[in-house]
Protein backbone atom coordinates (compact mmCIF):
# COMPACT_ATOMS: atom_id res chain seq x y z
CA UNK A 1 0.00 0.00 0.00
CA UNK A 2 2.98 3.03 0.34
CA UNK A 3 3.78 3.08 -2.78
CA UNK A 4 -0.15 3.69 -3.57
CA UNK A 5 -0.14 6.02 -0.85
CA UNK A 6 2.55 8.16 -1.35
CA UNK A 7 1.07 8.89 -4.89
CA UNK A 8 -2.08 10.00 -3.37
CA UNK A 9 -0.73 11.83 -0.92
CA UNK A 10 0.72 14.19 -3.64
CA UNK A 11 -2.97 14.45 -4.90
CA UNK A 12 -4.11 15.69 -2.04
CA UNK A 13 -4.97 19.22 -1.39
CA UNK A 14 -4.92 19.25 2.36
CA UNK A 15 -2.35 17.63 4.87
CA UNK A 16 -4.49 16.87 8.53
CA UNK A 17 -2.32 15.93 11.46
CA UNK A 18 -4.22 12.90 12.27
CA UNK A 19 -3.81 9.28 13.83
CA UNK A 20 -5.37 6.77 11.30
CA UNK A 21 -5.52 3.26 10.46
CA UNK A 22 -6.44 1.61 6.94
CA UNK A 23 -9.80 0.44 6.02
CA UNK A 24 -9.90 -3.03 5.19
CA UNK A 25 -9.70 -3.34 1.06
CA UNK A 26 -11.61 -6.38 0.20
CA UNK A 27 -13.02 -8.48 -2.50
CA UNK A 28 -16.62 -8.75 -2.59
CA UNK A 29 -15.94 -12.32 -2.41
CA UNK A 30 -14.29 -12.36 0.53
CA UNK A 31 -15.84 -13.36 3.91
CA UNK A 32 -14.87 -11.11 6.22
CA UNK A 33 -17.08 -8.80 3.81
CA UNK A 34 -19.72 -10.16 5.59
CA UNK A 35 -17.99 -10.03 9.06
CA UNK A 36 -17.51 -6.54 9.08
CA UNK A 37 -20.78 -5.12 7.87
CA UNK A 38 -22.16 -7.35 10.30
CA UNK A 39 -20.59 -5.76 12.84
CA UNK A 40 -20.88 -2.22 11.61
CA UNK A 41 -17.46 -1.88 10.47
CA UNK A 42 -16.17 -0.21 7.44
CA UNK A 43 -14.64 -1.88 4.53
CA UNK A 44 -13.68 -1.15 1.11
CA UNK A 45 -15.32 -3.93 -1.12
CA UNK A 46 -13.98 -4.82 -4.63
CA UNK A 47 -15.41 -6.64 -7.55
CA UNK A 48 -18.63 -5.79 -7.00
CA UNK A 49 -19.09 -4.25 -10.58
CA UNK A 50 -21.89 -2.30 -8.61
CA UNK A 51 -21.80 0.63 -10.83
CA UNK A 52 -19.81 -1.01 -13.70
CA UNK A 53 -22.52 0.49 -16.23
CA UNK A 54 -21.27 4.01 -15.27
CA UNK A 55 -17.48 3.33 -14.47
CA UNK A 56 -15.20 4.16 -17.66
CA UNK A 57 -18.55 5.55 -19.41
CA UNK A 58 -19.10 8.69 -17.10
CA UNK A 59 -17.41 11.55 -17.98
CA UNK A 60 -18.09 15.31 -16.99
CA UNK A 61 -18.43 15.01 -21.38
CA UNK A 62 -20.79 11.89 -20.97
CA UNK A 63 -23.13 13.93 -18.11
CA UNK A 64 -23.13 16.84 -20.14
CA UNK A 65 -24.36 14.86 -23.27
CA UNK A 66 -27.29 12.43 -21.47
CA UNK A 67 -28.28 13.98 -18.20
CA UNK A 68 -31.32 16.16 -18.97
CA UNK A 69 -31.16 19.42 -20.05
CA UNK A 70 -33.29 21.14 -17.69
CA UNK A 71 -31.28 22.56 -14.16
CA UNK A 72 -29.99 20.76 -12.08
CA UNK A 73 -28.65 21.20 -8.01
CA UNK A 74 -25.35 22.41 -7.64
CA UNK A 75 -23.48 23.94 -4.38
CA UNK A 76 -20.86 27.32 -4.90
CA UNK A 77 -18.41 27.54 -1.96
CA UNK A 78 -15.30 30.03 -2.07
CA UNK A 79 -13.05 27.73 -0.70
CA UNK A 80 -12.52 23.73 -1.08
CA UNK A 81 -15.36 22.85 2.01
CA UNK A 82 -18.68 21.99 1.33
CA UNK A 83 -20.46 21.95 4.39
CA UNK A 84 -23.96 21.13 4.87
CA UNK A 85 -26.41 23.03 6.55
CA UNK A 86 -30.29 22.20 6.52
CA UNK A 87 -31.85 25.29 5.60
CA UNK A 88 -35.16 24.50 7.27
CA UNK A 89 -32.84 24.98 10.58
CA UNK A 90 -32.26 28.15 9.97
CA UNK A 91 -35.85 29.34 11.02
CA UNK A 92 -37.39 26.94 13.37
CA UNK A 93 -39.65 27.02 16.39
CA UNK A 94 -37.20 27.37 18.90
CA UNK A 95 -35.39 29.69 16.80
CA UNK A 96 -38.08 31.97 15.35
CA UNK A 97 -35.93 34.89 14.47
CA UNK A 98 -33.40 32.34 12.87
CA UNK A 99 -29.82 31.11 14.33
CA UNK A 100 -26.84 33.37 14.36
CA UNK A 101 -25.58 31.81 11.03
CA UNK A 102 -24.12 32.44 7.36
CA UNK A 103 -24.30 29.94 4.77
CA UNK A 104 -20.79 28.56 4.24
CA UNK A 105 -22.03 27.80 0.34
CA UNK A 106 -24.57 28.88 -1.77
CA UNK A 107 -27.08 26.35 -3.58
CA UNK A 108 -28.27 27.14 -6.94
CA UNK A 109 -29.78 25.60 -9.89
CA UNK A 110 -27.86 25.32 -13.44
CA UNK A 111 -27.48 23.58 -16.95
CA UNK A 112 -25.28 20.73 -16.82
CA UNK A 113 -23.23 22.51 -20.11
CA UNK A 114 -23.20 25.45 -17.72
CA UNK A 115 -21.63 23.34 -14.67
CA UNK A 116 -19.19 21.37 -17.01
CA UNK A 117 -17.62 25.06 -19.07
CA UNK A 118 -17.00 26.35 -15.23
CA UNK A 119 -15.02 23.22 -14.12
CA UNK A 120 -13.71 23.19 -17.58
CA UNK A 121 -12.34 26.94 -17.46
CA UNK A 122 -11.97 27.00 -13.23
CA UNK A 123 -8.60 28.71 -12.27
CA UNK A 124 -6.95 29.28 -8.97
CA UNK A 125 -8.97 31.70 -6.99
CA UNK A 126 -12.44 30.70 -8.68
CA UNK A 127 -15.33 29.76 -6.33
CA UNK A 128 -15.67 26.00 -6.69
CA UNK A 129 -18.44 23.83 -7.33
CA UNK A 130 -20.43 20.44 -6.78
CA UNK A 131 -23.78 18.85 -8.29
CA UNK A 132 -24.98 17.26 -5.91
CA UNK A 133 -28.42 15.62 -6.92
CA UNK A 134 -30.90 12.60 -5.90
CA UNK A 135 -30.87 10.39 -9.16
CA UNK A 136 -34.39 9.87 -10.66
CA UNK A 137 -35.92 8.02 -13.94
CA UNK A 138 -36.34 11.99 -15.79
CA UNK A 139 -32.26 12.33 -15.43
CA UNK A 140 -32.19 11.36 -18.96
CA UNK A 141 -32.88 8.19 -20.56
CA UNK A 142 -29.00 6.94 -21.44
CA UNK A 143 -28.43 7.94 -17.65
CA UNK A 144 -31.84 5.67 -16.99
CA UNK A 145 -30.67 2.82 -18.80
CA UNK A 146 -26.93 2.85 -17.01
CA UNK A 147 -28.75 3.11 -13.58
CA UNK A 148 -31.06 0.47 -14.18
CA UNK A 149 -27.59 -2.22 -15.10
CA UNK A 150 -26.35 -1.19 -11.66
CA UNK A 151 -26.05 -4.47 -9.82
CA UNK A 152 -29.21 -4.47 -8.08
CA UNK A 153 -28.60 -7.84 -6.93
CA UNK A 154 -25.10 -7.03 -5.00
CA UNK A 155 -26.75 -4.09 -2.88
CA UNK A 156 -30.47 -6.41 -2.61
CA UNK A 157 -28.42 -8.99 -0.86
CA UNK A 158 -26.74 -6.89 1.35
CA UNK A 159 -29.52 -5.03 2.33
CA UNK A 160 -31.38 -7.97 3.19
CA UNK A 161 -28.95 -9.90 5.01
CA UNK A 162 -28.20 -6.47 7.28
CA UNK A 163 -32.09 -6.23 7.58
CA UNK A 164 -31.45 -2.51 6.36
CA UNK A 165 -34.88 -0.43 6.01
CA UNK A 166 -35.83 0.76 2.51
CA UNK A 167 -33.34 2.39 0.03
CA UNK A 168 -34.33 6.31 -0.08
CA UNK A 169 -32.67 7.96 -2.60
CA UNK A 170 -29.28 7.58 -4.87
CA UNK A 171 -27.66 10.87 -4.70
CA UNK A 172 -25.09 11.68 -8.19
CA UNK A 173 -22.28 13.60 -6.70
CA UNK A 174 -19.86 15.34 -9.44
CA UNK A 175 -16.99 17.06 -8.13
CA UNK A 176 -14.25 19.08 -9.11
CA UNK A 177 -10.75 18.20 -7.86
CA UNK A 178 -9.52 19.29 -4.66
CA UNK A 179 -13.18 19.82 -2.75
CA UNK A 180 -13.59 18.67 0.29
CA UNK A 181 -16.85 17.67 2.23
CA UNK A 182 -16.13 17.89 5.56
CA UNK A 183 -16.80 15.84 8.54
CA UNK A 184 -20.30 14.73 9.55
CA UNK A 185 -22.55 11.34 9.73
CA UNK A 186 -25.61 10.44 8.45
CA UNK A 187 -28.75 8.65 10.18
CA UNK A 188 -28.82 5.86 7.36
CA UNK A 189 -26.46 3.46 6.02
CA UNK A 190 -24.37 3.80 2.91
CA UNK A 191 -22.80 2.43 -0.13
CA UNK A 192 -20.78 4.74 -1.12
CA UNK A 193 -19.51 3.84 -5.18
CA UNK A 194 -16.95 5.40 -6.93
CA UNK A 195 -17.50 6.01 -11.16
CA UNK A 196 -14.86 8.19 -11.98
CA UNK A 197 -12.02 9.57 -10.04
CA UNK A 198 -10.30 9.29 -6.37
CA UNK A 199 -11.60 10.17 -3.31
CA UNK A 200 -9.96 10.14 0.24
CA UNK A 201 -12.68 9.11 2.87
CA UNK A 202 -11.18 8.86 6.67
CA UNK A 203 -13.98 7.85 8.76
CA UNK A 204 -14.39 7.88 12.54
CA UNK A 205 -16.60 5.73 14.80
CA UNK A 206 -19.38 6.61 16.78
CA UNK A 207 -17.63 6.98 19.87
CA UNK A 208 -15.14 8.89 19.12
CA UNK A 209 -18.75 11.76 19.21
CA UNK A 210 -16.73 13.38 22.25
CA UNK A 211 -13.34 13.98 20.17
CA UNK A 212 -15.73 15.71 17.21
CA UNK A 213 -18.11 17.90 18.70
CA UNK A 214 -21.13 17.82 16.90
CA UNK A 215 -22.90 21.23 16.31
CA UNK A 216 -26.20 21.04 18.76
CA UNK A 217 -29.13 19.37 17.38
CA UNK A 218 -30.95 22.70 16.50
CA UNK A 219 -28.37 24.21 14.50
CA UNK A 220 -28.36 24.40 11.00
CA UNK A 221 -25.05 22.38 10.85
CA UNK A 222 -26.70 19.58 13.36
CA UNK A 223 -24.50 16.33 12.49
CA UNK A 224 -21.75 18.11 11.60
CA UNK A 225 -18.27 18.67 13.33
CA UNK A 226 -17.60 21.83 14.78
CA UNK A 227 -13.96 21.63 13.48
CA UNK A 228 -12.05 22.76 10.75
CA UNK A 229 -9.84 20.45 10.52
CA UNK A 230 -7.53 22.58 8.43
CA UNK A 231 -7.14 24.58 11.34
CA UNK A 232 -8.43 22.90 14.31
CA UNK A 233 -8.36 25.17 17.34
CA UNK A 234 -7.46 22.52 20.24
CA UNK A 235 -8.17 25.23 22.70
CA UNK A 236 -11.43 25.35 22.32
CA UNK A 237 -12.07 20.83 21.19
CA UNK A 238 -9.19 19.50 23.28
CA UNK A 239 -10.15 16.34 22.57
CA UNK A 240 -9.63 16.31 18.84
CA UNK A 241 -5.94 16.04 20.21
CA UNK A 242 -7.23 12.08 20.61
CA UNK A 243 -9.36 11.18 17.98
CA UNK A 244 -8.61 8.09 16.30
CA UNK A 245 -9.87 7.28 12.74
CA UNK A 246 -9.64 5.33 9.90
CA UNK A 247 -8.96 6.09 6.07
CA UNK A 248 -9.07 4.57 2.62
CA UNK A 249 -8.88 6.11 -1.18
CA UNK A 250 -11.67 5.15 -3.39
CA UNK A 251 -11.01 4.53 -7.06
CA UNK A 252 -13.61 4.06 -10.11
CA UNK A 253 -15.41 0.46 -9.25
CA UNK A 254 -14.69 0.52 -5.48
CA UNK A 255 -17.61 0.36 -2.96
CA UNK A 256 -16.81 2.07 0.60
CA UNK A 257 -19.32 0.90 3.10
CA UNK A 258 -20.07 4.08 5.49
CA UNK A 259 -22.11 2.54 7.93
CA UNK A 260 -24.76 4.21 9.89
CA UNK A 261 -24.18 7.47 12.23
CA UNK A 262 -20.05 6.51 11.05
CA UNK A 263 -18.06 10.31 10.59
CA UNK A 264 -16.55 11.00 7.69
CA UNK A 265 -14.74 13.57 6.17
CA UNK A 266 -14.48 13.15 1.83
CA UNK A 267 -11.64 14.52 -0.17
CA UNK A 268 -11.92 14.71 -4.40
CA UNK A 269 -8.21 13.83 -4.78
CA UNK A 270 -6.50 16.06 -7.41
CA UNK A 271 -6.05 12.84 -9.54
CA UNK A 272 -8.02 11.41 -12.63
CA UNK A 273 -9.96 14.44 -13.03
CA UNK A 274 -13.62 15.54 -11.98
CA UNK A 275 -14.72 12.88 -8.94
CA UNK A 276 -18.34 11.17 -9.52
CA UNK A 277 -19.95 8.77 -7.19
CA UNK A 278 -23.05 7.75 -6.59
CA UNK A 279 -24.62 6.97 -3.00
CA UNK A 280 -26.72 4.23 -2.28
CA UNK A 281 -28.30 5.29 1.35
CA UNK A 282 -30.56 3.27 3.27
CA UNK A 283 -32.70 3.60 6.49
CA UNK A 284 -31.89 1.77 9.27
CA UNK A 285 -33.63 -1.43 9.50
CA UNK A 286 -35.68 -2.10 12.88
CA UNK A 287 -33.93 -1.27 16.24
CA UNK A 288 -32.79 -4.38 17.82
CA UNK A 289 -31.92 -3.27 21.60
CA UNK A 290 -30.13 -5.55 22.72
CA UNK A 291 -27.54 -4.99 26.10
CA UNK A 292 -25.17 -3.68 26.25
CA UNK A 293 -26.50 -0.84 23.41
CA UNK A 294 -24.17 0.01 20.68
CA UNK A 295 -22.27 3.57 20.37
CA UNK A 296 -24.97 4.48 17.38
CA UNK A 297 -27.26 3.86 19.23
CA UNK A 298 -26.14 5.90 22.50
CA UNK A 299 -25.66 8.75 19.50
CA UNK A 300 -29.67 8.04 18.61
CA UNK A 301 -30.39 8.47 22.21
CA UNK A 302 -28.07 11.52 22.99
CA UNK A 303 -30.15 13.22 19.79
CA UNK A 304 -33.74 12.85 20.90
CA UNK A 305 -32.50 13.82 24.52
CA UNK A 306 -31.79 16.86 22.95
CA UNK A 307 -34.74 17.33 21.02
CA UNK A 308 -36.97 16.74 23.71
CA UNK A 309 -34.83 19.14 25.78
CA UNK A 310 -35.51 21.71 23.31
CA UNK A 311 -38.74 20.89 22.87
CA UNK A 312 -39.90 21.74 26.18
CA UNK A 313 -37.25 24.09 26.84
CA UNK A 314 -38.60 26.09 23.57
CA UNK A 315 -35.15 27.70 24.00
CA UNK A 316 -31.67 26.53 22.70
CA UNK A 317 -29.80 28.46 25.05
CA UNK A 318 -31.59 27.00 28.08
CA UNK A 319 -30.66 23.19 27.22
CA UNK A 320 -26.81 23.75 27.99
CA UNK A 321 -27.48 24.87 32.11
CA UNK A 322 -30.25 22.16 32.16
CA UNK A 323 -27.81 19.54 31.21
CA UNK A 324 -25.60 21.12 33.51
CA UNK A 325 -27.21 21.55 36.41
CA UNK A 326 -28.74 17.48 36.44
CA UNK A 327 -25.22 16.43 35.73
CA UNK A 328 -22.41 17.90 37.89
CA UNK A 329 -21.81 16.54 40.96
CA UNK A 330 -24.25 13.78 40.16
CA UNK A 331 -23.19 11.69 37.09
CA UNK A 332 -20.10 13.69 36.42
CA UNK A 333 -16.71 12.05 37.57
CA UNK A 334 -15.27 13.55 41.20
O1 LIG B 1 -18.47 14.45 -0.94
C1 LIG B 1 -18.99 13.34 -0.76
O2 LIG B 1 -18.82 12.41 -1.55
C2 LIG B 1 -19.83 13.13 0.42
C3 LIG B 1 -20.60 12.06 0.58
C4 LIG B 1 -21.36 11.85 1.83
O3 LIG B 1 -21.30 12.66 2.74
O4 LIG B 1 -22.06 10.87 1.99
FE1 LIG C 1 -22.47 11.97 4.31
Amino acid sequence: MSAEKSEWESSQFRKYDLNLEEIPRLHCDDPRVDELMQKNQPVLITGSNLVKSAVDKWTLDYLEKNLDKSNHTVFVSRNHKFKYFDEKKIYSKTSPKGVEFSPPTKRVEMKVADFAKKLNEWKRGDERLYLQESLNSSMGSTIVEDFLKFNWQFVTEKKNKYHWGELTSNVLFVAMEGNVTPCHYDEQQNLFAQIAGYKRCILFAPDQFECLYPHPVYHPHDRQSMIDFDRPDYTKYPKFKNVKGCETVVGPGDVLYIPIYWWHHVESLMRGGPTITVNFWYKAGPTNLEYPLQDHQKVSIMRNVEKMLLEVLQEPKEVGPLLRTMVLGRYSEP
